[in-house]
């Protein structure tokens, strides 16, 4: 054992003073997915995050009891945001029995995020197909491999059944599409974006779904 864990780490006494840039009402968008897209274009081509993509899934069962996890954002446009998963998986069995969701771009070098609160609901299966075809044959042998947060035996196990797979579809034969595998898009409800500032007197603006399809945006107290 080395000792790469000695040097004392105090969370507490780390400390950040954030950008003084902020947002304000007037700089927003006309809708939360135009915000978004634009924000998240500054977050992939200026300030280079490494998969900016990358965002916490929190689910919660019919009892209410959470979970989260972290998943990649697939595509955007005003009816939603898509991940692809597992539909045998906890977050997917969370969403059968209830489908509210929240989903958070923890962009942390720029001292922002968006939390995105709505419903999700399963992409059509030509949808799941399209994207299924562009991921690499090994992508795809995985979501056969695997049965999602279920219980495994073993590392060979998991191994021995990618390997049999292998066996089966060798690179370049076509690998359909599980039946246990597909999207989620997620229709927001409320948007938030969070823009560090200094003081802790961070901007949080919040867009929020009105019965008409319009948006409504709210200033946060931070
Ligand atoms: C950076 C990163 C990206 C991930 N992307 C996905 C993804 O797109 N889809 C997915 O099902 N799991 C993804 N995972 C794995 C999930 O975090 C999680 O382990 C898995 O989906 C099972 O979650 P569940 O048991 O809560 O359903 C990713 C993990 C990390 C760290």
């Amino acid at each position: 054992m080395t000792d790469r864990h000695a040097v004392p780490l105090d969370p507490a006494a780390m400390r950040k003073q954030y950008r003084a840039e902020g947002l304000a009402e007037s700089d927003l968008a006309a809708t939360p997915v135009a915000q978004f897209a634009h924000w998240f274009a500054q977050a992939a081509t200026e300030a280079h995050l490494f998969e900016p993509n990358a965002m916490v899934v929190s689910t919660a069962d019919a009892q209410g009891r959470p979970s989260s996890r972290t998943v990649l954002l697939k595509g955007f446009d005003e009816q939603g945001f898509v991940f692809y998963t597992n539909y045998g998986s906890r977050k997917a069995r969370d969403l059968a029995e209830n489908p509210n969701v929240s989903l958070l771009f923890p962009w942390h070098p720029m001292a922002r995020q968006v939390i995105v609160g709505g419903v999700a609901r399963r992409t059509g299966r030509d949808e799941t197909a399209a994207y299924f075809r562009t991921r690499p044959h090994g992508s795809q042998l995985g979501a056969w491999a695997s049965t999602q947060s279920s219980v495994v035996a073993s590392r060979t196990e998991l191994d021995a059944s990618y390997a049999e797979l292998e066996a089966r579809y060798p690179e370049g034969e076509q690998v359909p599409v599980p039946p246990h595998w597909g999207g989620f898009r997620v229709a927001p409800r409320t948007v938030e974006f969070w823009q560090g500032r200094e003081n802790r007197l961070h901007d949080r603006l919040r867009y929020v779904a009105e019965a008409d399809g319009s948006w409504r945006v709210e200033r946060l107290s931070p």
